[in-house]
């Protein structure tokens, strides 16, 4: 539990005691002008503590450990610093059998104050379902030393839908499928009178002839499905944002099966379709007002007697035909037919989509940026902001008009992968996807790399999910459109 008091007494179990290099050598800290403790003044004075980056001192005062964290020169400190220094902390071993701590920040400003929540919020989640020995940082009670409620809570709640998305994300493939997928958007929307549902099954897929997103999911036991969550939370009328995510339940490969030391994490490749849950989940408890559009295409990518096959040419819901060259750039094929089914029939202002599209974008970008691609560098440069703001960040790459040649079929309007291998597959996967917008304001987030942590921690990120997208996303609807 997270809670925020402007008055403690200090007295919990554990006492987190954030300062910078600059606080440290003056001996002043900056909470309501209290100057600090004896014991802690010891410390700085005998050099014990320095508060380097990262630094962490622990004081035992009797029954109370008092930690004191070093985040660096003041100049130093940066968004993902804060972050990391928070989880750190409250992760350390010297608080482990403590279960109520008080948090005094350096400042109080609301970036300072937001860092800290998420750095507790979000850095402190472990994926554990299935490990009985759980680290329970997020069951502690938590008090953060003065902070304005209306931060406090929107981060919280902002914090929630990412850890949410993480959960969907994490889960095994057999039990986050496309049913469950959409058992879990009823959850969220039932009984908001300003959010409608649609749901597009399998029968009106074929009627209406999605058949890209429907020949990824020929192999997959479980039905596919176009999520469409309507949310009006605006009076002003036509202007739309949808927002669509790429929800691969589990990525094969397809017969182009995809080979051990790459399958592995697959179930991460519902990860767009998460992050638009997860937004979704955000959007309602902060109340933005915004008309939104909320669109999950949910597939499976499996293999057997009846998965489609590389060879095969399809016919788009826009019309084109398009050559499977590839059966594992399949969520193109998605994004495609679910990006032109929202142009034609809804006509959004806007579109940014999200998807686990490549995994040449983890080696343009590596894992702590998404690729984005956009047609229109106004758009681009919001969502850019939007990244920089939360901490969920991104970078653009080049989109063009000559990338279209690279995805000239001999025997289909279009075919479904771009330059060579290992040339600049994260910008042609977004130029096929450019192909099925129209004029429709466009951006796309590759989050292929950020998405999922496989190897060691990484950042305020332990094993698995991220949530990547979610904050951009919820800052981007609510601050910056
Ligand atoms: N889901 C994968 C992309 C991916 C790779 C996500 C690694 C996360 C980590 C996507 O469907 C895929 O397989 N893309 C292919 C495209 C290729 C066949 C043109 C890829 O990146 O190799
Ligand atoms: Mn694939
Ligand atoms: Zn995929």
């Amino acid at each position: 539990m997270l809670t925020f008091n402007a008055n403690s007494r200090l007295n919990k179990d554990a006492v987190i005691v954030f300062l910078t290099e600059e606080s440290a050598k003056s001996k002043k800290w900056n909470f309501k002008n209290l100057s600090l403790s004896k014991d802690i003044l010891q410390v700085i004075s005998a050099k014990q503590f320095l508060a380097n980056e990262g630094e962490q001192f622990p004081l035992v005062r009797g029954k109370q450990v008092c930690l004191l964290v070093g985040l660096g020169k003041r100049s130093d400190v940066t968004k993902t610093s804060l972050r990391t220094i928070t989880s750190q902390a409250v992760l350390s071993p010297f608080l482990k059998k403590l279960k109520s701590i008080d948090i005094v920040a350096h400042e109080q400003n609301e970036a300072t104050i937001i860092g800290i929540i998420e750095g507790i919020l979000i850095g402190g989640y472990r994926w554990e379902k299935y490990i009985a020995k759980k680290s329970a940082v997020l069951s502690k009670s938590i008090c953060i030393l003065s902070v304005s409620k209306k931060i406090y809570i929107d981060t919280i709640a902002s914090c929630a839908g990412v850890n949410l998305t993480r959960d969907l994300v994490n889960d095994n493939a057999d039990v986050v499928n496309s049913n469950t997928i959409e058992k879990t958007i009823r959850h969220i929307v039932s009984g908001k009178k300003n959010i409608s549902l649609k749901i597009l099954t399998e029968k009106e897929l074929k009627k209406k002839g999605l058949n890209l997103l429907l020949a990824v999911n020929k192999g997959s036991k479980y039905p596919p499905k176009l999520i469409i969550v309507n949310y009006r939370g605006s009076s002003k009328k036509g202007d739309y944002t949808a927002i669509v995510g790429k929800g691969v339940t589990f990525d094969t490969g397809g017969l182009n099966l995809k080979p051990t030391g790459y399958i592995e994490t697959m179930r991460l490749d519902m990860g767009g379709a998460g992050a638009v849950i997860g937004t979704l989940k955000n959007t309602i408890s902060l109340k933005i007002k915004k008309n939104i559009l909320f669109v999950c295409g949910v597939v499976e990518n499996a293999i057997g007697p009846n998965a489609y096959k590389p060879g095969d040419v399809v016919k788009s819901y826009d019309g084109k035909t398009v050559e499977v060259a590839n059966t594992d750039a399949e969520g193109r094929l998605v994004l495609a037919d679910a990006l032109s089914y929202l142009v034609k029939n809804y006509k959004p202002a806007r579109i940014i989509d999200l998807a686990t599209l490549t995994g040449a974008c983890v080696v343009a970008l590596g894992y702590d940026y998404s690729g984005l691609v956009s047609s229109d560098d106004n758009f681009a440069k919001k969502v850019l902001a939007a990244a920089n703001d939360t901490d969920d960040r991104a970078w653009q790459l080049p989109s063009y008009n000559g990338l279209k040649d690279h995805l000239k079929s001999q025997y289909a309007d279009i075919k479904n992968t771009g330059l060579p291998k290992g040339a600049a597959g994260t910008m042609s996967a977004g130029e096929f996807l450019r192909q099925f917008v129209g004029k429709t304001k466009w951006a796309h987030l590759d989050i292929a790399g950020t998405a999922f942590v496989a190897g060691p921690s990484r950042m305020y990120f332990g094993y698995g999910a991220t949530g990547a997208g979610v904050r951009l996303l919820t800052d981007l609807l609510k601050n910056k459109l």
